[in-house]
């Protein structure tokens, strides 16, 4: 088994490197690890190969730098050869309020970071995937994505961009994959406990572990789902989202608890 993972350095995407590797232990099995911080992806390394005989490769990158996801796919490409899933689960959230000019800078990173930073991941794939001799399934391409996409949540107008434009995306993407045989599968989870959520002082409703989250996002995987929405109450949730007018959305917005505005050194 091949997997290339972006944010592998905590939550949801050390918890799906994880759970690959319990799933498929063994020499056979390599891992790509990435995001920033070297240090994190090292240390979920260790763990891995010492626990699961696995073998991993630690890719330090920004996904907003084209350049260094090229580099680190090549070097993926040639050590291991082309991935059976590439999985973009890099990304960030902050509240953003328009009226501040100083939330510009946190819109654009935002933006960059969730919606850019995965083309910047699965381009570099394609190619490869695509003379994959498995000719039944070449590849499948994996985005993270979120209930907060599917409506504009109140004071968080990046983040809810950036994961509708994720949706939309990916949307695209898997029309477009088709004839390739490459799969493209669409993961929008409600609320899972990791340290982007930790921050949070209101109720989060069905709340998931990372772990028991990964679980069921690497069965969704396997069975190619399209779409999907993870935990399932958060599917009939978001189908709710979808279909009522904005005038009854508005009303039910007016209570939402906003998301805060931090400043984070990551802009
Ligand atoms: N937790 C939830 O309830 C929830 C719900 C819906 C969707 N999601 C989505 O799930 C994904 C993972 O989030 P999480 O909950 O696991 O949060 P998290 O623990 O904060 O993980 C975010 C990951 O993204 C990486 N990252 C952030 N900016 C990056 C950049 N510029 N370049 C490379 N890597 C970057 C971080 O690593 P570094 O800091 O090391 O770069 C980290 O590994 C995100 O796309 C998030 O929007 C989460």
């Amino acid at each position: 088994m091949k997997v290339f993972i972006t944010g592998a350095s905590s939550g949801i995407g050390a918890a799906l490197a994880t759970e690959y590797a319990k799933r498929h232990p063994g020499a056979g099995t390599c891992i790509g690890l990435a995001s920033r911080r070297s240090e994190c992806l090292h240390e979920l390394q260790t763990i891995l190969e010492k626990n699961y005989q696995i073998k991993c490769a630690v890719y330090p990158l920004d996904v907003r730098d084209s350049v260094a996801l090229n580099t680190a796919a090549a070097d993926f490409i040639q050590r291991f050869g082309s991935p059976h899933v590439v999985i973009a689960s890099a990304g960030v959230s902050r509240g953003t309020l328009t009226e501040f000019a100083e939330d510009h800078a946190a819109f654009q990173a935002v933006l960059d970071i969730n919606l850019l930073g995965m083309l910047h991941t699965f381009q570099p794939f394609i190619s490869a995937m695509r003379q994959n001799k498995n000719r039944k399934l070449r590849g499948q391409l994996v985005g993270i994505a979120s209930v907060a996409g599917i409506r504009g949540l109140p004071g968080a107008g990046a983040y809810s961009a950036s994961k509708a434009a994720v949706i939309a995306y990916l949307e695209s993407l898997r029309v477009e994959m088709a004839a390739s045989k490459i799969a493209v599968t669409t993961i929008a989870p409600g609320y899972i406990r990791t340290p982007m959520t930790d921050v949070n002082q209101y109720k989060m409703p069905f709340l998931l572990d990372a772990d028991v989250a990964a679980a069921k996002f690497v069965n969704a995987i396997e069975h190619k789902r399209r779409f999907v929405v993870i935990p399932w109450q958060m599917g009939w949730i978001a189908r709710l989202m979808w279909f009522i007018p904005p005038v009854l959305w508005d009303f039910v917005m007016k209570k939402a608890p906003y998301k805060k505005r931090l400043y984070w050194d990551w802009l």
